[in-house]
């Protein structure tokens, strides 16, 4: 452990990049440059390590994260590339461009970073510190821009320093780009842009040729919060909140030690940040149990509103409603 970053700005160097890699490696965030924005990363793969994100950010919910590869050929052992996808990424990648696939079946990456759902976001950077690391690391990197939530994106080490303190911060300069990379979804049968970005609409438009861009029916409201367009993970069986004692028709997610035993627990020791890094995955097992044995539906227990919790219940209640609705 003697090789993890410490807290605060690091000069861009062999030794704080290989020490990054082993922080990375150990499930700790680091936040490194992009041509766009500076990143908060994350191991992608690793549930826990994505949840740190979440709460060091202070995000009131669960949006989808990017996940960060060093080539489209790294991009293709995670999701699925049409046509359409191979193109948009063969013209704009390295670069900013963001593209929303769908996931292969034995794709390793946390289910926390697409927020529950069957598609993935991926971007290749062509930030050659964001490459060195995404290479020495040999680990996809989760990392959505590295502010707390609300505040503007940081184009330079001190400014995720002045929100972030806490957290080990690669120096690679200013970010040339400033505005976060394009989200552009190729996983349907009509791209669509969900986030505009550095890349714009009729240079995408270009290299598709013939196949058309959807238009998005942006209200004011998604104007305002870009990125909000994707729908929110639901199971398929009935959900019920903020439950003590499920009934035996039920399968029960638990939260901590004590209470009704339960087949799911999100954190036996009643930890909110584990409860964060095991959620979609247990919602997801919950529910496929539920579906074998024929339960009628899942029960989950009480989370605390406290910290990460508030994201924690967030999804819980879109997942409720969205089943019920
Ligand atoms: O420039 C950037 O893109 C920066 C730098 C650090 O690379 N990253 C960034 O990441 O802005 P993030 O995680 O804050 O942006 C995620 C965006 C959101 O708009 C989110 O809704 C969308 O990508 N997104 C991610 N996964 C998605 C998915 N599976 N379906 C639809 N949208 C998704
Ligand atoms: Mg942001």
């Amino acid at each position: 452990m003697n090789h993890i970053l410490s807290p605060g700005v690091h000069d861009f160097s062999d030794a704080t990049l290989k020490a990054a890699c082993e922080t990375l490696r150990a499930g700790h965030l680091v936040a490194f440059p992009t041509e766009t924005v500076y990143g908060l990363g994350a191991d992608a793969t690793n549930d826990h390590a994505v949840a740190k994100i979440f709460e060091a950010k202070g995000r009131p919910s669960f949006n989808p994260l990017i996940t960060h590869v060093p080539s489209l050929e790294q991009a293709q052992r995670y999701g699925l590339f049409s046509k359409e996808a191979l193109r948009v990424a063969k013209a704009f990648w390295p670069g900013p461009l963001t593209l929303v696939v769908k996931r292969l079946p034995d794709c390793p990456l946390s289910y926390l970073v697409s927020a529950g759902l069957e598609t993935i976001a991926l971007r290749v950077p062509a930030h050659k510190k964001a490459q060195s690391l995404l290479q020495a690391s040999a680990l996809p990197l989760a990392a959505p821009s590295a502010n707390i939530s609300g505040h503007i994106s940081p184009t330079t080490a001190d400014h995720v320093f002045s929100d972030l303190p806490q957290i080990s911060i690669l120096d690679g300069g200013p970010c040339t780009g400033g505005l976060e990379s394009t989200v552009l979804d190729v996983s349907k049968d009509s791209p669509q842009i969900l986030r505009p970005g550095l890349i714009s609409e009729d240079a995408i438009q270009e290299v598709l040729g013939e196949t058309f861009l959807q238009q998005a029916t942006l209200s004011p409201t998604t104007l305002t919060s870009p990125g909000q367009l994707s729908s929110h993970y639901a199971p398929r069986t009935p959900l019920r909140l903020n439950i003590e004692t499920p009934t035996p028709q039920e399968v029960f997610i638990g939260f901590g030690p004590g209470g009704t035993p339960s087949t799911f627990n999100l954190s036996p020791e009643g930890s909110l940040i584990e409860a964060a890094a095991n959620l979609f995955s247990h919602l997801r097992q919950a529910d496929n149990q539920a579906q074998t044995i024929g339960a009628k539906g899942i029960a989950v227990a009480l989370i605390p509103e406290t910290g990460i919790g508030h994201a924690i219940n967030d999804r819980l209640k879109r997942a409720a409603a969205q089943k019920n609705a």
